[in-house]
């Protein structure tokens, strides 16, 4: 499965425009990882992070960087898994249906792009094994925006 996903992962992001390999990326994630609610991007611009390419819910556009899971992850620039995320202090709920969070800053060179989110309505839905496989792939995507950024 692993294997699988990182090698469709590759073949979506061989595609010669960023945002359209970046929504599909969010699709295959999204269709392939099951017990999802929300997954997408939040990238870096003028100071703070705008929502990108996702799937899911309507979600909040502007995260400032520090607020919630998603902005602790940019400034500290490491991954953050939140078995439950009424135990973050500051999370920020854009779907009152999520129940755990992962985070992974997009980092390529020194340079932090901005982050991958996934949210799920389980409680302590991801573990250490798809910390390790989110993590290859958001590497993946760092490479392809350095080509461009
Ligand atoms: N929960 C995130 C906000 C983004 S939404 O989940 C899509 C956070 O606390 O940063």
């Amino acid at each position: 499965m692993n294997e699988l996903l990182i090698k469709q992962a590759k073949a979506v992001l061989e595609c010669d425009n960023l945002l359209s390999a970046l929504c599909n990326i969010t699709a295959l994630l999204y269709d392939e990882l099951p017990g999802l609610n929300w997954l997408g991007f939040y990238f870096i611009q003028d100071g703070e992070l705008v929502l990108g390419p996702f799937q899911g819910k309507v979600a909040c556009t502007k995260i400032a960087v520090g607020k919630g899971v998603c902005g602790t992850s940019f400034k500290e620039r490491k991954t953050l898994l939140v078995p439950d995320v009424h135990k973050f202090e500051g999370h920020i709920a854009c779907d009152s249906a999520s129940n755990s969070e992962l985070v992974i800053p997009i980092i390529n060179n020194q340079k932090c792009y901005g982050v991958l989110d996934i949210d799920s309505p389980l409680l302590n839905r991801f573990k250490e094994d798809d910390q390790k496989l989110m993590e290859e792939i958001t590497n993946l995507i760092a490479n392809k925006i350095s080509e461009y950024y």
